[in-house]
């Protein structure tokens, strides 16, 4: 049986605007939830510079990339990138504004990302990068396919995380193809990858908003309460993101696997319905939201 190809064209939509200048944004945006709402920020402020490292991994084999397709997607995937890293900076900027050190979870990042630069082989990095480009791509399906995830959210920040998901999906399968047509990896390392980039980003999502509502002035029982909460949204077993996110990696891990093998989220199209002419994120995630189950 042939395998359908799941690819939609890769768009570079620039100077997006979301308002991030104002500063009325609540800070538990996420349905009032403290603990979804800094779950989410704390991962978003590993953005900017995540990206520059994703950039800089595919990028380190652009000389060898003979296809002009494929060094086409390049330049679009580094241009999205780019955009990206911006938007979240200045989200981050608005939460250094709030009162959150937000300059303790760039750090980090840039400890790690330029750590992993200096000693990594650049093989290891594109297939550290592809496996994070999938946790990346299913943002749109765990987050925006259905309602209830994005329920109660600001429209503005609700608006700034589609854009990105919607864009992750579009250039899913850039960083893979680099890692395997260009970097030749193969299935021992790309699963090596994998299980690294898992174990890092959940330990990093279980562990950064624990001293972000720190920052915030919860108590340490304030901090278990929020946690308490926040673990049937993440680990409910009907409709917890976690189980759902694990099918998802599991795939990763067949042999043959491309990411053009799993479908684009249903309300995509919503999306581009919504952002049309006037090229506009808010009413493209009004529709997208809308048009989620
Ligand atoms: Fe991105
Ligand atoms: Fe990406």
């Amino acid at each position: 049986m042939t395998q359908v190809e799941h690819k939609e064209p890769i768009q570079v939509r620039a100077n997006l605007d979301f308002g991030f200048e104002s500063d009325d944004i609540p800070r538990y945006w996420l349905a009032g939830d403290p603990f979804r709402s800094r779950m989410v920020d704390a991962v978003q402020a590993t953005f900017p510079d995540g990206e520059r490292y994703f950039i800089a991994s595919v990028n380190a084999f652009r000389k060898d990339i003979t296809d002009p397709a494929l060094l086409e997607e390049v330049k679009d995937f580094s241009q999205q990138e780019g955009h990206h890293g911006r938007v979240h900076t200045d989200y981050n900027d608005r939460l250094q504004r709030q009162g959150v050190n937000v300059r303790a979870f760039t750090k980090h990042t840039q400890k790690l990302t330029n750590y992993r630069l200096k000693h990594y082989s650049a093989s290891y990095n594109v297939a550290l990068t592809a496996a994070l480009e999938h946790f990346t791509a299913m943002l749109a399906e765990l987050f925006f396919a259905r309602k209830q995830v994005m329920a109660g959210a600001d429209e503005r920040v609700r608006a700034m995380l589609a854009w990105h998901a919607i864009e992750e999906m579009e250039h899913k399968a850039v960083a893979f193809d680099v890692m395997q047509k260009i970097a030749k990896v193969g299935y021992f390392k790309r699963c090596l990858a994998m299980t690294h980039a898992t174990l890092s980003f959940m330990l990093f999502v279980m562990i950064a908003p624990w001293f972000m509502l720190k920052m915030d002035g919860l108590s340490f029982g304030g901090r278990l309460k929020a946690y308490g909460k926040g673990m049937a949204w993440m680990f409910g077993p009907r409709n917890g993101i976690f189980l759902r996110m694990v099918g998802m990696i599991a795939h990763y891990y067949r042999p043959g696997f491309h990411p053009t093998h799993l479908p684009s989220v249903h309300n995509y199209q919503a999306w581009l319905d919504g952002y049309g002419e006037e090229q506009d994120p808010m009413a493209a995630s009004r529709a997208m939201h809308a048009a989620a189950i």
